[in-house]
């Protein structure tokens, strides 16, 4: 039994597992995979709002032959204050996984330890792990290792979605490049904790420049809606758009983890050329999480 609750603890070698397996999840979709879930039932806990993780998490759990059990935290007594390792030791008890989208970390980490089930991090406050492992698998079903490419990050680069690319850079031996307004640049603490090939910077162009893959994520996260109007201030050039595609690599990729503001975190012309890309990234979070499911419970 593993949990994924983070890319931070999660080594290189169970990265490569996940990433490899779901090539026979995607292939074997229609003609028939393993379903490692038969006669189980999973709890999906989700404090935020979803389309792609919540919908790619209830069908994958049905195609690997188990059942879903959708649980709004609001409609919970989690919600109206149940502490989190109460919910986990009765749901530990009845259910036989866990899929959480919330604020803290620490509850999700708090209700794997609790629970004694495997638990998967559907996206917390500090990382987002299981897009972080679709984008790599999309990337490299693309344009093969991305060992030694180079990923450059614009906008936010200090919410869930790029830590999480930290992570994953130090452990798979990519470049990372974030471009970002300096109070929205990582914490140098967490740098330092991550390793590997990462710079940061103000300068979008300089980050850009020859990368194999731009990437973006919204300005303002679930949880920061007071700040909106601050962060688009302070975002504003922090844009993929035809000006700085011109300054990557020729046949760059531009991905986006959804859901996506026209005119703020990247153009709409730039956003419906690389939809097919865009929109196979959050296809690919069906059989990703399939694999994350699956080497769960093994
Ligand atoms: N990218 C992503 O996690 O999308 P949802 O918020 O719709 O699940
Ligand atoms: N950083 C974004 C990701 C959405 C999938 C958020 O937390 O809202």
């Amino acid at each position: 039994m593993k949990n994924l609750l983070s890319l931070e603890t999660l080594s290189r070698s169970d990265m490569e597992y996940i990433l490899t397996s779901t090539v026979a999840f995607k292939q074997g979709r229609h003609s028939g995979h393993p379903k490692p879930l038969v006669g189980q039932t999973w709890a999906m806990i989700f404090s935020k709002s979803s389309t792609r993780t919540r919908v790619s998490f209830e069908v994958g759990i049905h195609e690997l032959g188990g059942k879903a059990l959708f649980l709004n935290a609001n409609d919970i007594q989690l919600g109206r204050g149940e502490p989190i390792k109460d919910t986990a030791r009765v749901l530990g008890r009845m259910v036989h996984g866990a899929v959480i989208r919330t604020y803290a970390q620490n509850d999700v980490e708090q209700f794997a330890e609790y629970s004694r089930i495997p638990t998967i991090n559907a996206l917390t406050d500090d990382e987002h792990p299981c897009q972080i492992l679709t984008d790599i698998f999309t990337f490299q079903e693309k344009r093969g290792p991305i060992q030694g490419k180079v990923v450059a990050f614009i906008g936010d680069g200090a919410c869930n979605v790029p830590v999480s690319w930290i992570f994953a850079a130090a452990k798979l031996g990519f470049e990372l490049r974030i471009a970002a307004p300096r109070a929205f640049q990582p914490p140098s603490a967490l740098l330092s904790r991550a390793g590997g090939n990462i710079h940061c910077t103000e300068d979008l162009e300089s980050a850009a420049a020859g990368a194999d893959l731009l990437y973006t994520d919204v300005w303002v996260s679930m949880g920061k809606e007071a700040e909106a109007a601050e962060r688009i201030r302070q975002m504003e050039k922090y844009q993929i758009n035809g000006e700085l595609l011109r300054v990557a690599k020729n046949n760059a990729l531009v991905m986006h983890c959804l859901p996506a503001y026209r005119g703020k975190e990247i153009d709409e012309t730039t956003f419906e050329a690389h939809a097919q890309t865009i929109f196979d990234q959050a296809e690919n979070r069906l059989h990703v999480q399939k694999a994350i499911m699956g080497w769960a419970v093994s």
